[in-house]
């Protein structure tokens, strides 16, 4: 009924009528920080193909995902809620986490299939595992999947090849489980994955799902959490050497370039006029990595902190024709992609408390974003001590900082792991706008103005908190060794039998 819908009538969004619904195309990078893209201002990256949708897109200053580590990150992304919601929290899943994302969450996907979506994801899901594949994207409204399911360093990489002909992945990556499976739909492919062709199938695989949901004038979504730019570094024969900026530039490279290959896809196939194609990324750069992480520019510290360079990321919406080229400051969140397709599909909001604004106007026709304020939940959030910073307009105050290891090897005392975590009562201040690298709080004595904005931020706080109410949280289920994806699941001695 569905398909016949949208296959039969013309559907007319504002102005802009087609033949069907849109498709979507969302792009999500890992570990990517604020500096790394060249549209960004990176020196040395090499992102042709990402710079090329900056100019002819929707350019986002002023973006943010919602945790500063991965499987929260995904989990708001999908949901359109705060990761406290649905409990995907402290920290991120293991190969073993007995958790997950909960089944009862809605996401994307599962708001698009009633319409007669077709729904695939291709890459990182992070977003648990658990008993026998129970909690893996198939179960979580897409058709299909192709990917790893979980960091693509949570397993052994010592031995493993990460570039071309044979040079192993830089460091041990998590010793003491298996090593990383290639997952398709619920069974695994592959273990260990190889990288040096991950990259091939998962664009064989991209490509195939638009060619074939084009053919069948179904429209599709597809969702493409890259492990790229995530530890360890790799990347193929087509990228390997190719940048001026080493393994990461390298691996970031093949990334973009998978971009441009599914674009010219989205081309030929005659798609590219009704596809809105997003890209943003989960979490500030892994700073500890030095040269061989990212980069999080003007910002401050990195992953795994609640400064600004842990969750404000690049992010560009492109929509050949319908998105006018520019730059925006509005703010906006990975919070807002999900009411914003679901808007844009006509598709039924769940009956539950959403956390993201509609960025419809803001998009197709350079309005306001509905946003006003965004929440800094820690790695590790709990009801008692709430929110460590929000920002309200260009304001963001901080009721508590602290360092992450993942932000070490900066010269800021302030990044690293051993700057414990401190309560400041008043909070912090800063005004984004003038000083985005959050480096002069703004004094509160004598200025009634910033007083004013204080009182304001606090009645924020106060009003989002008291309706904020945590889910039980997943990654405290702990983890069962068992629950390790074994492609030969009845070998022994576990993990190292488990190899195919
Ligand atoms: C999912 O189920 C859990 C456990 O019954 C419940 O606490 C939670 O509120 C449900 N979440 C949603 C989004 O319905
Ligand atoms: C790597 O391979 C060597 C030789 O096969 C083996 O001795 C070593 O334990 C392996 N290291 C890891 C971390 O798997
Ligand atoms: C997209 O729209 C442009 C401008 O109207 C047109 O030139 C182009 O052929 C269209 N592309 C496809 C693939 O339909």
């Amino acid at each position: 009924m569905a398909n016949l819908l949208s296959s039969t009538f013309v559907f007319c969004l504002f102005y802009i009528c087609s033949a069907s619904p849109p498709n979507f195309v969302l792009f999500f990078a890992d570990d990517l920080g604020f500096g790394d893209l060249g549209c960004y201002g990176h020196p040395s990256s090499l992102t042709p193909h990402l710079d090329r949708l900056a100019a002819g897109g929707l350019r986002f200053t002023d973006f943010y995902c919602t945790s500063p580590v991965c499987s929260p990150s995904r989990a708001s992304l999908l949901t359109g809620r705060y990761q406290t919601r649905s409990g995907v929290f402290p920290g991120v899943f293991y190969p073993g986490s007995i958790g997950g994302l909960p089944l009862n969450e809605t996401t994307i996907a599962e708001v698009l299939k009633p319409l007669g979506y077709a729904t695939a994801t291709v890459g990182k899901w992070h977003l648990g595992y658990g008993a026998n594949g129970k909690f893996l994207p198939t179960k979580q409204g897409f058709d299909q999947y192709l990917g790893i399911p979980y960091s693509h360093d949570q397993g052994p990489c010592h031995n493993l090849t990460c570039f071309p002909p044979d040079i192993k992945c830089f460091g041990l990556c998590d010793i003491g489980v298996v090593t990383v499976p290639l997952v398709h739909n619920d069974n695994i492919k592959q273990q260990p994955v190889n990288f040096l062709d991950l990259e091939r199938a998962y664009i064989d695989f991209a490509t195939d799902f638009i060619i074939t949901s084009a053919k069948n004038k179904q429209p599709f979504f597809l969702y493409y959490p890259s492990h790229h730019t995530h530890y360890p570094q790799y990347a193929g024969t087509g990228a390997a050497g190719r940048s001026l900026r080493g393994p990461f530039g390298d691996a970031l490279f093949e990334f973009d370039s998978t971009i441009g290959n599914l674009m010219a896809t989205l081309e030929k196939v005659g798609v590219i006029n009704n596809t809105l194609i997003f890209f943003t990324a989960d979490n500030g750069p892994e700073l500890m990595r030095m040269s061989r992480g990212g980069n999080s520019g003007p910002l401050k510290c990195g992953k795994g902190t609640t400064y600004e360079g842990g969750m404000r990321e690049p992010a560009i919406a492109y929509w050949q024709g319908v998105i006018e080229p520019g730059v925006t400051h509005e703010l906006a969140s990975t919070l807002d992609i999900f009411p914003t397709i679901a808007n844009l599909a006509g598709a039924k909001l769940p009956p539950v408390i959403l956390d993201g604004f509609d960025m419809t106007n803001l998009l197709l026709r350079k309005g306001k974003s509905q946003r006003e304020a965004m929440m800094f939940y820690p790695t590790d959030p709990n009801e008692k001590s709430g929110l460590f910073a929000l920002r309200w307009g260009k304001y963001k105050a901080h009721f508590y900082t602290r360092g992450a290891t993942h932000s070490a090897t900066t010269p800021d005392p302030d990044c690293p792991g051993i700057a414990v975590l401190k309560a400041h009562n008043p909070p912090l201040i800063f005004d984004l706008e003038a000083d985005p690298s959050e480096r002069y709080p703004l004094p509160l004595e004598e200025r009634p103005d910033i007083q004013a904005v204080l009182a304001q931020i606090e009645k924020v706080k106060a009003q989002f908190e008291a309706t904020m109410v945590f889910g039980e949280s997943q990654i405290s289920k702990g983890v069962n060794p068992n629950l390790e994806p074994c492609c030969s699941p009845e070998c022994s001695p576990k993990p190292s039998c488990c190899h195919c």
